[in-house]
């Protein structure tokens, strides 16, 4: 018998967390809606709900490792399992050198950085509970790749994630656990909808233009839908990626080549 396997996905209240949330849902996984927006993580539970899907809405902050443990353990008491874990709650403000302070490199780099260390620890203490494997995804990005201009702090956290994410496959192997992360380029989000707002406010250009501009480095030639993204989430969390761990895989449109 197949049985319905269960994911959850963190910061899916909207973006990139929220199409891969329904598409993991139109891949059969039950999900669990996990955001510090519990509007908006109640909305896309909804939506996924009234298609068919199984989902529910968590309200967690991933930067309080409480909360994330928390969220995990409701979410397999809801369903009796756990599989996979898609650690893709960030946030990505720009950073000039010299205006960087120490109170914007602890909040980025507890929710980029720690965030995904807390949902690691809850998914293999729900895992091991379980007495099975399992997948772990993590958010990071072209910027985890190669440095940004004007986004140092979160530039910085995107690699961490890519260091964490390539230890944390050798140390989880044994337990069956693989550990993979994935790489976006420039994704029309609402956090992509503010960055189009002011670029094209201070070229004195209509909305639009930014996104236009940011387009031409993109060897596809287009920004990329939060679905592309979704994707690649889709490949890492499903059993034809059960060869692959420890990667960053680069869903971007061409923008880093390695
Ligand atoms: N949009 C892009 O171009 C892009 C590119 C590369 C990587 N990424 C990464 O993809 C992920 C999703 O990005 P997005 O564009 O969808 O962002 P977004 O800002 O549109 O959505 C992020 C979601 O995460 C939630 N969130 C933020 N902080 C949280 C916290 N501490 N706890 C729980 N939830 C929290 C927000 O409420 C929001 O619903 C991020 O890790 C981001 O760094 C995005």
């Amino acid at each position: 018998m197949n049985k319905t396997k269960v994911a959850l996905v963190t910061g899916a209240g909207q973006g990139i967390g929220k199409a891969i949330a329904i598409r993991l849902s139109k891949d059969g996984f039950a999900v669990a809606v996990v955001d510090f927006n519990g509007e908006t993580a109640r909305s896309t539970a909804a939506q996924i709900n009234e298609a068919g899907g199984q989902a529910i809405a968590l309200v967690a902050d991933v930067s309080d490792r409480d909360q994330v443990f928390a969220a995990v353990e409701e979410t397999t008491k809801t369903w009796g399992d756990f599989n996979v874990i898609i650690n893709n709650a960030g946030i990505a403000p720009t950073t000039l050198i010299e205006n960087i302070t120490p109170e914007i490199v602890d909040k980025v780099f507890n929710i980029n950085f720690k965030g995904v260390i807390w949902g690691i620890q809850a998914a293999v203490k729900a895992f091991k509970t379980l007495g099975h494997g399992g997948k772990i995804i993590n958010a990071s990005s072209q910027a985890g790749h190669v440095g940004n201009p004007e986004l140092a702090v979160y530039s910085a956290s995107k690699f961490a994630v890519r260091g964490l994410t390539q230890t944390a496959a050798r140390d989880l192997a044994g337990l069956g656990i693989t550990v993979n992360a994935y790489c976006p380029g420039i994704v029309k989000t609402p956090m992509w909808d503010e960055i189009d707002r002011q670029v094209s406010a201070a070229a004195g250009q209509p909305v639009g233009y930014g996104t236009k501009e940011f387009a031409k480095n993109i060897t596809l030639g287009r920004l990329s839908e939060p679905e592309d993204v979704a994707a690649c989430v889709a490949y890492l969390a499903g059993p034809d990626s059960d060869y692959m761990t420890g990667q960053a895989l680069l869903i971007d449109g061409g923008m880093v080549f390695n």
